[in-house]
């Protein structure tokens, strides 16, 4: 069993159920694909037997598509558990489920969440959670974030290269994720620290420049050169720039989907542990390092409908922007890539020389 500074795994997943306010006598059921993260199912079992919860396993045939983006393409929303009934009801019959397999934007998710079942997803590499683990600290900061975020009815963001892009917000729910979830129905995902809404469906107007730097998932690249992007009425109608540009047109073109030109999740990173660089060197797992990272605008292309709507294209691509300005009706809370509002600033954060 790994041994992660005198604690395993399973102390670690531990301190996960903790704050997820995991109670004796609860459910807690884990979700897993062919032969991926069984040691994640050992060691959330074994944690929430230790707290004397009733733990179950589901595990599911076959594997759907590459998670960690190394082969294949990473689609969403259709998994091998949306042919299996009877591992749907098993899940919802629990208090909480850990899904290690990424059910995010399926109908099964909804249906076990609207059972009641809080869900944790959990499938990033086991340091990946050690160096990132929540706080209630970040929770604050994240809800805060949530707050603001819901009473807006636009959101707008720019950055140095061009991009000038109105939401019209408040149609869609904001979806905070703090890294941990204690209230029924609620999802979320070890270790996050970021929070999103979407944009009406046909209210997302204007330019969006992915500059170079700026992280595209699931390639797991840094954009070397400038994507234009043109956006409008929530449709990107037009991708221009070079190299990056080509592939970014090709990849969502290889879809064969025109709903995979809609707008997804837009929101901001707030975990002041999460690295820009750390895909540089750690190619592993989904990229939480990326997408969470502190004063990111992370821009997305899509579904949307994790929070109500009715695209369900396969085709995802998030895109952790830097050097952002983000408003909220006009009220700045992301400045040049950092967090203009008091109250979600990261405590001790030391200034990059
Ligand atoms: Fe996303």
């Amino acid at each position: 069993m790994m041994r992660l500074g005198g604690n395993t795994f399973s102390d670690l997943c531990a301190k996960e159920l903790e704050l997820c306010g995991l109670r004796e006598g609860e459910v807690v059921a884990v979700l897993t694909q062919g032969d991926e993260r069984l040691d994640y199912a050992d060691a959330f079992l074994s944690a929430a037997e230790g707290m004397g919860a009733t733990a179950f396993h589901v595990r599911l045939p076959r594997q759907s598509s590459s998670l960690s983006g190394d082969s294949g393409s990473w689609t969403v929303g259709t998994t091998p558990l949306g042919d299996n009934r009877p591992a749907v009801e098993a899940l919802k019959a629990a208090d909480l489920v850990i899904d290690t397999m990424f059910l995010l934007f399926s109908k099964e998710q909804l249906e076990i969440q609207g059972a009641g079942a809080r869900m944790l997803l959990c499938i990033e590499p086991i340091e990946h959670l050690v160096q990132l683990f929540p706080t209630r600290d970040q929770r604050e900061r994240v809800e805060y974030g949530g707050e603001l975020l819901g009473k807006a009815s636009e959101l707008r963001f720019t950055n140095r290269f061009g991009t000038d892009v109105s939401y019209r917000i408040g149609v869609y729910p904001v979806i905070t994720e703090y890294g941990y979830t204690d209230q029924a129905g609620r999802w979320d995902h070890w270790p996050s620290g970021f929070l999103f809404t979407g944009g009406a469906d046909d209210g997302v107007n204007g330019t969006v420049v992915i500059a170079p730097g700026d992280i595209i998932y699931p390639f797991k690249t840094y954009a070397q050169t400038p994507i234009h992007l043109r956006i409008e009425s929530g449709r990107i109608v037009d991708i221009h720039g070079e190299l990056d540009a080509d592939l970014l047109r090709d990849y969502m073109a290889s879809f064969e989907d025109e709903k995979a030109y809609g707008i997804a999740h837009i929101g901001w990173g707030l975990n002041e542990k999460a690295r820009w660089s750390y895909l540089a060197t750690d190619r592993r797992g989904l990229g939480m390092h990326g997408r969470s990272f502190y004063g990111n605008v992370l821009f997305s292309t899509g579904p949307n409908q994790e929070f109500g709507g009715t695209n369900d294209t396969q085709c995802h691509v998030d895109v952790p922007m830097r050097g952002c300005s983000l408003f909220l009706d006009e009220q700045p809370i992301v400045v040049d890539g950092d967090i203009a509002v008091e109250e979600m600033k990261a405590p001790g954060l030391v200034a990059a020389g």
